[in-house]
């Protein structure tokens, strides 16, 4: 990270598979560099405090809140949101979201994208839980609309997907 006389700063990383280095005001949240200096507004901001979880991205594989982190973290790093579940160029949907779909598990869509991050980082390191350990893994995230039952088969539906393939 490298800062200039203009009081901005310079930061690397990767986001979403591509390489890049952002000019960016010092004090900015990670949140907001995501929606606003990259323009991927499938990350949500809801509450900002922490508490809700709609602002989850993966970085380095693993689920952080983006609206309490400064951006200047990101130097270095790997950062996956929602824009990037599907891999580079490929326009069929991630096992998870074919899921989450099919099971009906999106009502108005907000807290999805975080969900699914969530899933992803839940069911590569425990390929075939259980319901509990899936409405575990999905605590830190606060979904208004689905009473959570819709979201735990989806999460069951995408475990059956990616252990067929
Ligand atoms: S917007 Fe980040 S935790 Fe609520
Ligand atoms: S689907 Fe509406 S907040 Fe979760």
């Amino acid at each position: 990270m490298e800062q200039n006389q203009k009081n901005t700063i310079e930061i690397g990383f990767t986001i979403n598979g591509e390489e890049r280095v952002i000019r960016t005001k010092p004090g900015k949240k990670l949140l907001d560099l995501i929606r606003e200096d990259l323009g991927l507004t499938g990350t949500k901001y809801s509450c900002g405090e922490g508490i809700c979880g709609t602002c989850t991205v993966l970085m380095d594989g693993r689920p952080v809140k983006s609206c309490q982190l400064d951006a200047s973290i990101v130097e270095n790093k790997e950062i996956l949101t929602i824009e990037g579940l599907s891999g580079d160029g490929d326009e069929e949907l991630h096992p998870i979201q074919k899921a989450f779909i099919e099971a009906g598990a999106v009502q108005c869509g907000y807290c999805t994208p975080a969900m699914i991050l969530r899933t992803k980082w839940f069911l590569e390191k425990n390929p075939d839980p259980s319901r509990e350990e899936a409405r575990k893994a999905i605590s830190p995230i606060l979904c208004r609309c689905t009473g959570y039952k819709k979201i735990i088969d989806a999460i069951m539906l995408a475990s059956e997907k990616m252990r067929r393939e």
